[in-house]
């Protein structure tokens, strides 16, 4: 199948910051900001407007309906409807070409809950996108920001925790796909689908329904499939079936900075494929496009099953919670998983169980319910089987076609090890790093997903090794308040960074950090989010973007730069 890909590409950085950059190289040691002289004029922009064909967008925040402001936009009942959905993952928000989600990166420039007298300024958010339509776009969007040296970042949904895509930013946006049958790369013999860039997991779901298939894609039907999710890795609720996104890919499309069109599979540029699959987004090029592996569809089994401490206690609560996750691998390696959160003094999850009718997901379930029954608690469970994956999907994700997936913000978490939960002593570090974090109210519950993607067959990739003999990802939820004070909200990012991660770290070792899903904060990131494959990563990146014009923070070859308070690139 394939698609249309709607890429936008942010060009740019904060509004403030007047200095000019002095130059010590050949290379420019900083990138250009609004005021200084090397920033383009409007005729400029114009010009490159014109050899994009029009594609070009000056940024409106869409929070500017919320502000008496040079924008001219306010209007309050529009205002009072984002209100609503401002902190929940849902597309009115995506689609807007220059915000992010992520309320720290927001930085009150332009939010729904300032006064309405504060003027909306662009702050984080960059000044124009290219809102790209094809291969023409991406080669005139980088010829612009080489030349005026320009900062420039490839913006999908905007899902990223902090310090992705939240800075100076492009964006993504999907188109309804446009269907011709599952097409694969003459190397690979099943049934595949070749996703445009801006396809979000809603639709692609969709698509891979209609033709009698699944695919693995995030929980959250909004996040972006081909952009930072495949890139970074990619856990499913499928995981344990089918490996992770970047497990299953079968062929990426990219335009590179020096503005070739190639194609990368295992056998082709292998190099660039490797890198794509897991080494993180916005860093070795700009994709195009993916073909995926599809997988044959057939029945789901599911259950909510949740219990709680209400008759037998908290010790024989958090007894009960060692052994769940006890009994966890002899599960996930049926190819099934349950994706869960956990609270102080209870826990709820949802089971994924393909292929399984009735008498398959109860003989599933049989060892938990077992142990349960034998402790005298009394869960809740009502085990039952979907026709088909998407129905499973929307009937614990729900509502069809976005969900409705709050936005944690103050991103943290840990890949904990399966070798920790089978050995009984250290399970109950686990248990006793779970009952320290839900004890936090504020970053209460504890979300995990849990899997197996050590034995399924797939390309060599770039994937931090830890995955492997990983088996539940982690993240602690802080939302956001609105009605605290930025620096109550500045205090608890650095809580969930500083005093949360490390404990996190500590009581897991052998673990790791899921690039997608970790604070902007996190000083180990090389290690713990790519391992030993850090300096092949090096090596790729500095192939196929030598002069370093894709930066993320935290991104492979991102210590070369530093970022002041201005959004102000400079070279180290
Ligand atoms: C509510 C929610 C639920 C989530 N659930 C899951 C989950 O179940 N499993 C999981 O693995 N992760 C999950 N995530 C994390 C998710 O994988 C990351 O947020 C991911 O980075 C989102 O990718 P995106 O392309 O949609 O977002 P963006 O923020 O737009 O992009 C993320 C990064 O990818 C780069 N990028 C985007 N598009 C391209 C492109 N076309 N070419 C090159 N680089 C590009 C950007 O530059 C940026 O660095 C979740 C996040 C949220 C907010
Ligand atoms: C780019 O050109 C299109 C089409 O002429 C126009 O609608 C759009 O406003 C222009 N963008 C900018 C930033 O001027
Ligand atoms: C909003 O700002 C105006 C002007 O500064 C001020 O008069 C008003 O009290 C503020 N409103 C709130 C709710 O803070
Ligand atoms: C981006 O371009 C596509 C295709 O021309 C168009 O449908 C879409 O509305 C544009 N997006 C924005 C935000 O202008
Ligand atoms: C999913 O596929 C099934 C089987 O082809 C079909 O009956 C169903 O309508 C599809 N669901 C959606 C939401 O398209
Ligand atoms: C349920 O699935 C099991 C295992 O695949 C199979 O042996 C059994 O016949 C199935 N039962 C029914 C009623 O289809
Ligand atoms: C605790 O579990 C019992 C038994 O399943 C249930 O009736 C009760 O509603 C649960 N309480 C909470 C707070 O979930
Ligand atoms: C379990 O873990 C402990 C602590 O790391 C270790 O000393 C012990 O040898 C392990 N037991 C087994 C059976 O691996
Ligand atoms: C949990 O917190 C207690 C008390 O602060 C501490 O002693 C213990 O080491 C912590 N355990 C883990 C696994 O974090
Ligand atoms: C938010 O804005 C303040 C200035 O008001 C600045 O000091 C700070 O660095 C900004 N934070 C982020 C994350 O952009």
């Amino acid at each position: 199948m394939s698609t249309k890909s709607l890429v936008f590409l942010g060009l740019i950085s904060t509004a403030f910051g007047l200095a000019t950059s002095t130059s010590h190289s050949n290379l420019p040691s900083c990138r250009a900001l609004p005021g200084d002289a090397a920033w383009p004029k409007s005729h400029e922009w114009a010009k490159l407007n014109k050899t994009i064909n029009g594609n070009l967008i000056a940024t409106i925040p869409e929070a500017s309906v919320c502000h008496e402001s040079s924008f001219g936009t306010f209007d309050s009942s529009a205002c009072a409807q984002l209100k609503t959905t401002w902190d929940v993952a849902l597309p009115s928000h995506i689609s807007a070409p220059g915000d992010v989600l992520s309320q720290y990166f927001q930085n009150y420039t332009c939010v729904p809950f300032t006064n309405v007298s504060q003027n909306c300024e662009l702050g984080n958010f960059p000044n124009y996108v290219v809102n790209v339509t094809g291969v023409n776009d991406v080669r005139g969007a980088i010829a612009f920001a080489k030349k005026y040296n320009i900062r420039i970042v490839i913006k999908n949904t905007g899902h990223d925790p902090p310090g992705e895509a939240a800075c100076p930013s492009g964006h993504t946006i999907s188109s309804p796909p446009s269907t011709s049958l599952p097409t694969a790369p003459p190397y690979y013999k099943g049934p595949a689908a070749k996703l445009g860039a801006g396809i979000e997991g809603w639709e692609a779901y969709g698509l891979a329904n209609s033709t009698g298939h699944r695919m693995v894609g995030g929980t959250c039907p909004t996040v972006g499939v081909v952009g930072g999710y495949t890139q970074g890795g990619g856990h499913s609720i499928l995981s344990s079936s089918y490996g992770t996104s970047a497990d299953n890919v079968l062929e990426w499309e990219v335009v590179t900075v020096d503005g070739q069109h190639l194609i990368a599979t295992p056998n082709q540029n292998s190099d660039l494929y490797w890198a794509l699959s897991g080494g993180g987004g916005g860093t070795f090029a700009v994709v195009l496009s993916m073909t995926a592996r599809l997988h044959t569809d057939s029945i789901v089994g599911g259950t909510l099953l949740s219990f709680n401490d209400s008759i037998v206690g908290n010790a024989a609560y958090w007894e009960a919670v060692g052994v769940f996750h006890a009994l966890l691998p002899d599960f996930l390696d049926g190819g099934n998983s349950f994706t869960y959160s956990v609270e102080k003094n209870s826990l709820s999850a949802y089971g994924t169980m393909p292929g399984a009718n009735l008498t398959e997901v109860n003989r599933l379930l049989k060892p938990f319910l077992a142990d349960l029954a034998h402790r005298n608690i009394t869960p809740y469970n009502t085990p039952q089987v979907s026709p088909n994956y998407y129905t499973h999907f929307y009937t614990y994700l729900g509502p069809a076609p976005y969900g409705y997936d709050a936005f944690y913000p103050f991103t943290n978490s840990r890949i904990i090890p399966r070798s920790l939960v089978a050995n009984s002593t250290t399970n109950a570090v686990v248990t006793d790093l779970f009952r320290n974090i839900t004890l936090v109210e504020a970053f209460s519950p504890f979300y995990c997903d849990s899997f197996t993607v050590a034995t399924q067959s797939h390309p060599d990739n770039s994937l931090h090794l830890a995955w492997r003999d990983g088996m539940l990802l982690c993240a602690p939820a802080g939302s956001w308040d609105w009605n605290a004070t930025p620096e109550e909200m500045t205090a608890r990012d650095e809580y969930a960074a500083k005093t949360l991660q490390p404990m996190m770290d500590k009581a897991t070792p052998g673990g790791m950090v899921y690039l997608n899903e970790a604070n902007h904060l996190y000083a180990d990131w090389k290690e713990s989010f790519y391992g030993n494959k850090y300096e092949r990563l090096l090596s790729v990146k500095n192939k196929y973007d030598p002069q370093q014009l894709l930066y993320v923070k935290t991104g492979v070859g991102s210590d070369r730069w530093d970022e002041d308070g201005n959004g102000r690139l400079c070279r180290v």
